[in-house]
Order: C-alpha cells, then structure tokens, then sequence
C-alpha cells in the first residue's frame, strides 16, 4: 500500500501525480484550476498601458470539451483520494465554474455551500461594458449526502464577531507585500491567492494534524498559511519556476506551536453548567449584586438560581434580555460581579462557569481540580 508523504510539493501533471497517491487518505482539497479564462487580445487601461491578465499557456484550452475532459479527471481522482469525511473546495469565476459545478454533481461530490469571494478591491471594467467583475465563487462539497465532514462551526461564528458566518466573504486581492515578486519587481504569479481566504477555508473545515491537498499549488499559498495553522499539506505544481517560489515563501512560514490556538472547542463538547449549580456551591450566594459590565442595570441573585432586579425575575439570560429590552441575551457574559481583594474590578460570571467546566475536565482525567475559593 502507498504510503503518504506530507509537507511536500510534488512536481508534474496534477491527475497523474494524483493516481499515485493512496485511496481516502486526504481531509480537505482546496483546488485553484485554470479557469480557462478565454481573455481576446490585449487589454488596455484608459491610459493605453497593458493589463496584466491571466494568458498563460497553462490557462489554455482548445475547447469547453477539452476543458471539461481536464476537469473531470483531476476531479475523479481527488474524489478517491479524499476520506469519506472529506471535503473539497473549488475556486473559479463566470468562465469555468458553471462547468465544474455540473461536473462534481455528476461525479457525486455533494455541495454543501457556493461561497461568494467578494472582491473588495477588483479590477475596474476598462471597456465600460459589463458590470465591474468583482467576485469569484467557491463550491464546497462533500463526499455524498450522508457523509460526515468537518465544519468548525464556532471558529467561524467566533472570526465573525459572535455572528453566524454567511457565505459571502468580503476580501481584498492579494496585494502588498503578501505578493511575492521577482527581482525586476514582478509578479511571480498571476493569480495568487490572499492568504485571508485560505485561513478561512482551512480554519473552517479542517482540524490540526489534518492533510490539505492543492491539486494546483501555484505560489504555495494553501502549503503556507496550512503550515501555519498546524496543518499537514501536499501540493502538486507543475511548473519549476512557480514550486522554487513556493518552496522558498513555505520555508519561511512559522507554524503556531500550540494547538490550542488554531481550535475552537465546539459549544456541544462543553458541558453545561446552570446558573443554580454556582449559587448551590455558594460561588455567588443568594442576595449577591450582580450588574452589567458599566454598572448600568443590577440584579440580585436568588436561592433558586434566578435573578430578580427592579421590574424583573427570571434567568441570568431571561432578565439581562428584559433590563435591555433586548430580544435576546447571554446572562453569562453580560452580569459581572466584584470580584479581587478590594472588590472593585467587575469581571464576567463566565468565569465561574468556567471554573466548574475546568473541575469538571480535571474529574474526567484524573488530574486535581481547584474548586472554592475567592475568584481573584
Ligand atoms: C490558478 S493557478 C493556482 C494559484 C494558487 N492558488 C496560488 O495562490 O498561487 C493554477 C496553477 O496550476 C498549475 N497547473 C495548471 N495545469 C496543471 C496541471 N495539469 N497539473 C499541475 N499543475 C497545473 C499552473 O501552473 C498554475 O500555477
């Protein structure tokens, strides 16, 4: 049986190389094909200077025929080299990715999501005529429609501000000194992806120590920011001058050394913890003033785990929503309580619960939990 190397790129043709690598042993693809961009003739700025387009040989194809018979095999064998828990991404704008889209239903890939990348800096239309094209799109699939696949669901809420991540990503180019160059102040290559959108497809669907496969590695920007999240990749390049470029970008990256620090837990693994289990363990006792962080609203705590303020009793959630007139609240990160020597810094109550989810953790593998005591 073949056995995977990780960490590597592997130089030649994409569906070749892919056929040599082992069935289901790959968690995520994230796939940058040719978009078979079909750019006529030169394009010129208003001020007659060249732009910089996409016409490489690469890009190329006799026909929609021959591009589809390209797409279908680098698509099949990405699909038996994903697990059955995998997921694959594709990338691609108004030129290709109607096609492929057709093409991974018909393979079987089950698509969970199309992702707007929404431009925030593109490209003018020069001509003045069609409406500036400001988006690409991202197809993410899994295995079939039963399959169990990987979202890290609060990572993305928690990298929206507390909000449940859309499928619709605001992002700039990749420009600045993120875009590699040459030693004549060109770029390097012509369609290098920013690094904010690989963070946030590798930080979405993968989980440290996972495989990250890129069928089209380009300048190495998926290796890059993988290695910097603690993850293992592979990419497969065919041409020399792109895989030195990466190679030198992806030596040069530091991975976050704790993985701590690249996982969300998810809410489900936490266990719950009630309010009234604080006030039993005499945490926060029965009459304890609690109030938001600015010392706008108060309420006191009762014996049976609610709170009562001026106008009204209900849960640490049901009255901080009430004081508010807000349709909704977490009790646990809006009440505060004294808490140090002098009593005067207002911390969250989340850190009690915290606490109890610590001792509760520390039960479950044996090791001695702290428990009671002031909170400093
Ligand atoms: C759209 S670019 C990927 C850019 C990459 N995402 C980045 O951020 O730099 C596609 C890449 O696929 C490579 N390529 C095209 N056809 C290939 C094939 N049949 N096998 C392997 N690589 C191929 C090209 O050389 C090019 O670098």
């Amino acid at each position: 049986m073949t056995t995977l190397k990780t960490d590597c790129i592997l130089q030649g043709e994409c569906a070749a190389i892919l056929d040599g690598l082992p069935d289901k042993s790959v968690d995520v693809v994230f796939a940058d094909p040719p978009y078979n961009l079909q750019l006529g003739g030169d394009l010129l700025r208003p001020n007659n200077s060249r732009v910089d387009g996409v016409d490489d040989a690469w890009d190329r194809f006799a026909d929609f025929a021959e591009y589809d018979a390209f797409t279908t095999a680098w698509l099949r064998a990405c699909h038996r080299v994903l697990k059955d828990t995998g997921t694959l991404w594709v990338i691609g704008s108004y030129h290709n990715i109607f096609r492929v889209g057709a093409q991974l239903q018909d393979l079987g890939f089950w698509v969970l999501n199309d992702v707007i990348w929404r431009k925030t800096n593109p490209m003018p239309n020069f001509r003045g005529t069609r409406f500036t094209n400001a988006h690409e799109t991202l197809v993410w699939c899994s295995k079939g429609p039963d399959a169990r696949y990987t979202f890290n669901y609060e990572a993305m809420k928690a990298l929206n501000d507390g909000l449940q991540m859309r499928s619709d990503w605001s992002l700039p180019l990749c420009t600045g000194p993120e875009r590699l160059k040459n030693g004549q102040g060109e770029k390097v290559h012509p369609t290098q992806k920013p690094e904010a959108l690989l963070h946030r497809v590798i930080l979405a669907s993968s989980n440290p120590g996972d495989v990250i496969l890129d069928p089209f590695l380009g300048s190495g920007t998926t290796a890059a920011v993988a290695k910097r999240l603690g993850r293992r990749w592979i990419g497969i390049e065919r041409d020399p001058d792109y895989i030195a470029a990466a190679r030198e970008r992806i030596a040069a990256v530091v991975p976050v050394d704790d993985p701590t620090l690249v996982t969300t837990p998810r809410k489900r693994s936490e266990p719950r913890i009630p309010f009234g289990s604080v006030v039993e363990r005499g945490l926060l006792p029965p009459g304890t003033v609690l109030s938001d962080s600015a010392g706008r609203w108060s309420a006191r705590v009762r014996a049976d785990g609610t709170l009562i303020s001026a106008d009204h009793r209900g849960s640490i959630h049901q009255v901080g929503a009430a004081v508010q007139g807000a349709p909704a609240c977490n009790g646990w990160t809006f009440w505060h309580m004294r808490a140090g020597e002098d009593s005067g810094r207002l911390v969250p109550i989340d850190l009690l619960r915290q606490r109890l989810r610590a001792e509760l953790a520390a039960e479950g593998t044996g090791t001695t939990g702290q428990s009671g005591g002031a909170l400093q």
